[in-house]
């Protein structure tokens, strides 16, 4: 048992609902708060001063962690959409794009999806977890302490597999908790041949010969798709989806990033998340927000790209489970900081600071099916980050520029 604090203000994000609109009123801070963890479990969170006596009836002075500055705690941020394994680096498709070229002229150059795989199919495993490490310690400094990672700039079973090995090397050497997602429906591989006649598909070679190794490694239990003009398109999806759904995945999709409809697809699969949705029309915003599936909007790929932003108030105020994640990978998203995309989205879309942080706590982690996490009260997970601030409030108002003071992991400070 350990009690840590006095905190200036502890933000629980206690009883605060899964979904739909929040109100500031609604978040519940604790001044002078601290709180008490077991293992790796929060016993209690309140204020210091009463918990202090209680504790010291059992305990001994020493197992308090004593926090002598003015230090706000909130819980430690999930991050429920990456693609932080990869090879290469595609700057020079950032600089084309804003120069005004084309999707069509950026990959004739050799830029686009293809070119990540073939830099990451050339590198080695070694090269990609340090590559993939790096990314991993930054999201860590930004208080991230549970991340999705997807697979997919593999593109065959070797590489596919090769990635995931990689992500699962990962996390033997970090205390985040990392959650993989095999994107081998990413797009049609360049160099994958179909039958004239349209048997033999790329989506049919994933769902015979890649996700039945993932499983039998036990490397993911999670499949994604990028539904899209360029990539797959709804129909061929929702039976990929149904399949892989078949053979034990949850499933998620990347939908109505540029074309609106596929949202739909998702929700009618069952899917835990649908993400990206700049182009969702209003009435799939409310068929999202009628069903369990978690609408996650992806900041980092507006910026990214210079696209709109995912309707994120109309989403909200429909009843929405809304999540923010930072879909950091090499092309569309590059930037990474997911603090400072989301209180972008909020300035544009006019999000209240609870809606934004359950976006990044407790309902991105309903995202990835992690119900342990994302409040400070008795029983979640004792992952928090630390702020030397006097308000908690500084931490959207600055838009990424402070700095977590600490992270907790399991209670203990990283
Ligand atoms: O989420 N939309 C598809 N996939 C990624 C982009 C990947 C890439 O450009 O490398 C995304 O934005
Ligand atoms: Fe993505």
């Amino acid at each position: 048992m350990k009690l840590i604090g006095p905190f200036r203000q502890i933000v629980t994000l206690a009883d605060l609902p899964l979904r739909g609109k929040i109100n500031d009123e609604q978040l519940q801070i604790i001044e002078n708060g601290g709180v008490l963890i077991h293992n790796n479990e929060i016993v209690n969170a309140g204020n210091f001063e009463e918990l202090k006596e209680l504790f010291l009836k059992e305990n001994y002075e020493s197992d308090i962690e004593v926090i002598d500055e003015d230090v706000v705690l909130l819980p430690a941020f999930t991050d429920c959409h990456t693609h932080i394994c990869f090879g290469g680096n595609r700057a020079h498709d950032f600089a084309m794009r804003n120069a005004g070229k084309t999707y069509l002229e950026i990959a004739a150059a050799g830029g686009g999806i293809w070119s990540s795989v073939e830099h990451t199919r050339k590198a080695t495993e070694e090269e990609l977890l340090e590559g993939l490490l790096k990314r991993i310690n930054f999201l860590l400094s930004l208080g991230i302490t549970t991340i999705e990672i997807k697979s997919g700039y593999g593109l065959n079973e070797t590489q596919e597999l090769k990635m995931l090995r990689v992500i699962r090397q990962a996390q033997g050497l970090t205390p985040a908790t990392l959650i993989s997602t095999c994107l081998a429906a990413h797009m049609k591989p360049k160099d994958f041949v179909e039958d004239s006649d349209g048997s033999n598909s790329y989506l049919d070679y994933v769902l015979e010969e890649v996700l039945p190794k993932v499983k039998e490694e036990n490397l993911s239990s999670r499949v994604d798709i990028f539904i899209e003009k360029s990539a797959f398109q709804p129909e061929e999806s929702k039976i990929f989806l149904e399949k892989a759904k078949i053979l034990g995945f949850d499933i998620t999709a990347h939908a109505d990033q540029f074309t609106p409809g596929s949202s739909r697809v998702a929700v009618e699969v069952g899917a835990k998340s649908a993400d990206h949705l700049e182009a969702t029309v209003d009435e799939d915003i409310a068929f999202l927000a009628a069903s369990d599936t978690v609408a996650v909007a992806l900041p980092g790929a507006s910026l990214g790209l210079g696209e709109p932003f995912t309707p994120a108030r109309k989403l909200l105020d429909a009843g929405a489970i809304l999540a923010i994640a930072s879909d950091w990978n090499p092309g569309s998203a590059p930037m990474g900081n997911l603090i400072t995309q989301a209180s972008i989205l909020a300035t544009y879309e006019k999000l209240s600071t609870a809606e934004v942080l359950a976006g990044i706590t407790f309902r991105a982690a309903h995202a990835l099916g992690l119900e342990d996490r994302g409040k400070i009260i008795s029983g979640k997970k004792a992952d928090f980050v630390a702020y030397k601030t006097d308000n908690y409030q500084n931490v959207l108002y600055m838009q990424g520029s402070i700095s977590p003071c600490f992270v907790y992991i399991n209670g203990k400070k990283y």
